[in-house]
């Protein structure tokens, strides 16, 4: 079997579709844990890329047309430069273990010479069985001599088990928004969220954290919106000086009204040790619960790393429900790629 590898455009119709039918397909084989891929999503993530960061789409296809994997690159422009993700790397269920994901491989190793990138990073969700990656994913990994970067635990709220709101102190004070984070409070939130990617544990991923600026906030919120989904925010801010001393986000797709995404939460480190996450945390989930009466689930990654994080929201009733491993790709295949390796059992 060989496949050729297509770009895929947003105006491609039978391409965009051929890659969610194999999501989908590919969704209910490894991960029915997770909510199905929303179309409206995908159509968005191939006109609108993350801030700083270009994308290449692909569909690889075998001689008859049929749609065998797909494979999404990301490649940050400004810092990180020297790295592409592989932010999706599926090949269909009914056609694995043909080569099909070799093959792949082969082709995300010549797009990042293309790019000149050195680092080829590639991720994989799995379910609350797995604690680490399941057997297809560390096999293939170990057969292309891939290195295991870091594991993202996942993790759950059935928002029946959140815990009730409680006041903020004085003299702070809620304020909510949807999607689009208020004029006079988006330099704040910059600043707020460069300081989470410069704290955030990376270990082994080494990844450079994100400058402070308004412009990739506003360039998030445009892709947000791009793919069709709605957010819910609050931040607590400090009525002496307007100052925002924490900030929390909540996600949805037009496909799951079932469930949310906990992005970002930050406080601001002179406001730390006051339990001003756990309170933004609630008062934005009573706020989106309000609004969204089918929510019944948030789902959250950590890094293993933030013990903090993960403490809260284990006390918020947070519950493991799968882990998100990283593993780094050499551009050039190792000469000894493939080995059999006597500490992974069959
Ligand atoms: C992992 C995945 C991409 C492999 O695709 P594939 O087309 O089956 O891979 P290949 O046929 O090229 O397999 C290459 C080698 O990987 C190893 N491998 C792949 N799947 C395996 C499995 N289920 N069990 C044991 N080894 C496996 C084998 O060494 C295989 O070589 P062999 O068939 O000659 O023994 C596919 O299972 C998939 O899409 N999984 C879900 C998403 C994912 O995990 N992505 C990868 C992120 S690292």
């Amino acid at each position: 079997m060989t496949e050729s590898f297509a770009p895929v455009t947003p105006s491609d119709r039978r391409a965009v579709d051929d890659v969610h039918r194999l999501r989908l397909a590919a969704q209910a084989a490894d991960t029915p844990h997770l909510p199905p891929p929303c179309p409206a999503d995908l159509e968005g993530s191939l006109a609108v890329p993350p801030p700083a960061t270009a994308i290449e789409e692909w569909a690889a296809y075998a001689a008859d047309r049929t749609c065998v994997a797909s494979v999404r690159l990301e490649f940050p422009l400004e810092e990180n430069d020297n790295a592409v993700t592989a932010a999706v790397f599926l090949v269909h269920p009914a056609f694995r273990r043909r080569g099909v994901g070799r093959r792949a491989a082969e082709f995300v190793r010549d797009r990042a010479t293309a790019h000149g990138r050195s680092r080829i990073l590639l991720a994989a969700d799995a379910g609350p069985g797995d604690r680490s990656a399941p057997p297809a994913q560390r096999y293939f990994a170990q057969a292309l001599g891939a290195r295991p970067l870091a594991t993202f635990p996942h993790l759950r709220l059935l928002v029946d088990a959140a815990p009730r709101t409680e006041p903020v102190p004085e003299p702070l004070r809620l304020r909510f928004w949807g999607s689009t984070v208020p004029e006079d409070l988006v330099a704040q939130a910059a600043r707020l969220e460069a300081t989470l990617s410069a704290e955030a544990p990376t270990g082994r991923l080494e990844w450079a954290p994100q400058p402070s600026a308004v412009a990739r906030i506003r360039d998030f919120e445009r892709m947000r919106i791009a793919r069709g989904r709605r957010a819910y925010q609050c931040g607590i801010l400090d009525a002496r000086s307007g100052r925002m001393a924490a900030w929390t986000a909540l996600s949805m797709t037009r496909a799951n009204p079932d469930n949310a995404l906990q992005a970002v939460t930050v406080v601001d480190p002179a406001y730390r040790g006051r339990r001003l996450g756990l309170l933004v945390k609630q008062h934005n989930l009573a706020a989106c619960r309000a609004a969204e009466p089918g929510l019944a689930q948030v789902d959250t990654w950590n890094s293993a790393e933030n013990a903090h994080m993960l403490r809260i929201n284990a006390a918020f009733g947070f519950t493991h429900a799968g882990t998100r491993s990283m593993w780094e790709l050499a551009v050039h295949p190792p000469s000894d790629a493939g080995r059999p390796d006597v500490a992974l059992d069959r």
